[in-house]
């Protein structure tokens, strides 16, 4: 049973587990102002509100917003922002056949209450996360950009961020613990030319790992807290995302687990990392488990052939730095973009 609030109203909801809040909401609530386009975070379609924040639903669990205020299209009818907004689309022929509109106003209203007047360029920026297949954006910026400038920049609302917080620390032991059901997944394996108890060395301290990881930078380590920033480019977007994460190894198994989340403004990311190293003659298997969620425009890129070509490209890097550090040689500090394309290549090309 699920218990939520949903347009101000408690909830109580009987699911199956793997259903999402967008399902939840459509076909347990009724609540079919919510559009799934794409179901995979690109289009923006399922915008709705989570404790304040515009979330795709299409990519939470329906039981990761137990206890969290959703806030859908419905519950829009009375709000004084949604009203000037639904004057001003149809002023400016912001809609034609009305799929991306919920959406769209989910995020038209954040960005009017979260930013008041802000011009043209920013609202693009904002808006990036929503597509529209029929009317072509003019329409909606300039609906939007004529609401918000009602609003006084300095009346803006400031966004109520997810709180950030370590993950719990885990129970059971790194190698008893199974990858967490996050939506994307991948599995890799790298060869090093090192022997097991070298890279165990390397695998096993924080400190070396951040430096094998290009864009990685460690602040914190106690006990099994980490805390760091992770930037990370590709195309347009350019985000560091600064996170909290619990780190638990296993020295007897060799097997490393990271659970951490980070935010960098409207972006967020959720992910797992579990690794276990095995002998392979004279050298060694790196065994690697991947699991993430991205949040907000970055989601975007949550085309599983990009994305999985973009993290296999960089634990490759990983390795190879691994290599060099154990080596004593100088790690690569920063992916370069041919590394980049080569990643993206390979992830369309194995689509
Ligand atoms: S349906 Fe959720 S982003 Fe497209
Ligand atoms: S109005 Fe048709 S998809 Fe936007």
């Amino acid at each position: 049973m699920i218990e939520l609030t949903v347009n101000g109203e408690a909830r109580s909801v009987a699911a199956p587990a793997r259903t999402h809040l967008a399902d939840l909401l459509r076909e347990h609530c009724g609540l079919t102002g919510t559009h799934l386009g794409c179901e995979q975070g690109v289009c923006g379609a399922c915008t709705v509100m989570v404790n304040g924040v515009p979330t795709r639903s299409c990519l939470i669990y329906a039981h990761e917003a137990a206890g969290m205020e959703v806030t859908t299209i419905e519950g829009l009818d009375e709000d004084p922002v949604a009203e000037a907004l639904r004057a001003a689309f149809s002023k400016h022929h912001a809609l034609q056949c009305g799929y991306c509109t919920p959406g769209m106003m989910m995020t038209a209203r954040d960005i009017v209450t979260r930013l008041g007047a802000v011009d043209e360029d920013r609202i693009r920026d904002e808006l990036a996360g929503n597509l529209c297949r029929c009317t072509g954006y003019r329409g909606i910026v300039r609906a939007i950009a004529e609401v918000a400038a009602t609003r006084p920049a300095s009346a803006a609302l400031p966004r109520r961020e997810v709180p950030l917080t370590p993950p719990p620390a885990p129970a059971r032991t790194a190698s008893a613990l199974s990858i967490a059901a996050l939506p994307n997944q991948l599995k890799h394996r790298e060869t090093l030319a090192l022997p097991l108890d070298a890279a165990w060395a390397i695998l096993s301290d924080p400190a070396r790992i951040a430096a094998c990881l290009p864009g990685m930078t460690l602040l914190r380590h106690e006990g099994e807290a980490v805390e760091g920033e992770m930037a990370v480019s590709l195309g347009p977007f350019a985000v560091k995302f600064a996170g909290l994460g619990t780190l638990t190894l296993d020295h007897a198994a060799h097997v490393g687990r990271l659970r951490g989340q980070g935010r960098d403004g409207a972006n967020g990311a959720e992910g797992e990392v579990l690794w276990r190293l095995e002998p392979a003659g004279a050298g060694t298997t790196l065994v690697l488990d991947l699991a993430w969620r991205l949040t907000g425009p970055l989601a975007q890129f949550s085309r599983p052939a990009l994305l999985r070509g973009m993290v296999a490209g960089m634990a490759g890097d990983f390795a190879r730095n691994l290599e060099r550090q154990a080596r004593g040689e100088a790690v690569v500090a920063q992916a370069g973009l041919w590394a980049m394309l080569r990643a993206w290549l390979r992830g369309v090309l194995g689509r």
